[in-house]
């Protein structure tokens, strides 16, 4: 069994939607499976050039692929029928593709109540929080306790590991991101779950299993809740215009501030991250600002190539693999860094 995972290292809406798709297009799966969280996720993509937004069903059913939701997820079980619907009425089709782990835990309406009040931290109001606080306090419900789930159970043991189970390759598709971790977040601005690769394994794997560890990040952050995140500069107004940040989930408007590396070379490094991808360069291109926090102070790069060969050599420094891409829709999988070697002299020289 072979384990491949998408884990988002910033806030969450790193582009981790486009990436899975694109991943599905490339390698073969036989199971995508989401690990944490629940409707709070937010997943963009673009499927035959049509703009679709899912939230809890994982991934794989845009490939005719088995799309498993884990026993580490919440599920609201109106809004899962809501989105098999969805899916449907666009032309998805997901009979016989979607399951969910038996021991999953259910969002129920006193969830959803409770939450929709909040406004200490910003939550999405989905139930999130109070849903996997009943889960540990064991006051929780389970998918298995509730019969209209009965045709869409699945059980992780027998589905993974049976005798008869050979040649399995599975998606593993994260939700949020390690900065907005329960233990490695900035508490209490944090999600409920594990956003980490720790969390693939809690779902029923093991470490042997993981191959490829796939972080996404954006060009710049973005991040959504109440603290203060953005700075007061007119040109985090125009990143989050160009790039239309606005929640997926919420419709908030996402706060933005310049990639942070300290936070994203502890994600890269706690997580085993192999394969580093950088959405929407585009948009840092449209403003013309290539700045980045770095060991505490902010660097200015000054242009789109210097950027990219910075994180290039802090990426093969790291041994990780680095892509960077320009569009909503798809990405190019070529190393960047294996071309961009000639230019890190000059960086070095650049950079003093
Ligand atoms: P994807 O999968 C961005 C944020 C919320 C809030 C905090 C806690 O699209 O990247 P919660 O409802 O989880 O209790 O809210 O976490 N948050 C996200 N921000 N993308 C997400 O998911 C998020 N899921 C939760 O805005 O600050
Ligand atoms: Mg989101």
């Amino acid at each position: 069994m072979k384990i491949d995972a998408v884990l988002g290292l910033s806030y969450g809406d790193e582009g981790k939607g486009k990436i899975c798709h694109s991943l599905l297009e490339k390698n073969k799966y036989t199971h995508v499976i989401r690990f944490n969280g629940g409707s709070n996720a937010g997943h963009t993509i673009y499927h035959n050039g049509k703009k679709l937004i899912t939230h809890l069903i994982p991934s794989g059913v845009f490939y005719g692929i088995k799309s498993v939701i884990g026993p580490g997820c919440v599920v609201d079980t109106h809004k899962f029928f809501k989105e098999l619907e969805y899916l449907e009425e666009n032309g998805i089709k997901t009979e016989g593709l979607v399951f969910i782990a038996k021991n999953a835990h259910l969002v129920q309406e006193i969830h959803t109540d409770e939450d929709s009040t909040d406004i200490s931290i910003g939550t999405t109001r989905t139930g999130n929080g109070p849903c996997y606080r009943d889960k540990y306090a064991r006051n929780g419900l389970r998918a298995e306790q509730y019969d209209k789930l009965e045709p869409y159970l699945i059980d992780i043991y027998k589905e993974f590991y049976g005798s008869n189970n050979k040649n399995i390759r599975i998606l593993a598709e994260g939700a949020q991101a390690f900065h907005l971790d329960i233990d490695w977040g900035d508490y209490p601005y944090v999600t409920s779950s594990h956003c980490g690769i720790g969390s693939v394994l809690l779902n029923g794997f093991n470490h042997k299993q993981i191959k490829n560890v796939y972080g996404i990040i954006k060009a710049y952050d973005t991040y959504v809740g109440s603290k203060k995140f953005q700075p007061d500069e007119e040109v985090f107004e125009r990143i989050q215009q160009e790039g239309q940040e606005f929640g997926a989930t919420t419709g908030r408007k996402r706060q933005c501030n310049w990639l942070n590396w300290d936070n994203i070379r502890k994600s890269i490094l706690m997580n085993g991250v192999n394969h580093l991808i950088i959405n929407k360069v585009d948009i840092l291109d449209k403003v013309n600002a290539w700045k980045i926090y770095y060991e505490g102070s902010v660097l200015d790069l000054q242009n789109q190539e210097t950027f990219e060969n910075w994180i290039c050599s802090k990426g093969t420094e790291l041994n990780t693999k680095v892509y960077f891409s320009y569009n909503p829709y798809d990405i190019k999988w070529d190393d960047k860094c294996k071309t961009a070697k000639n230019d890190l002299k000059n960086l070095d020289r650049f950079l003093g």
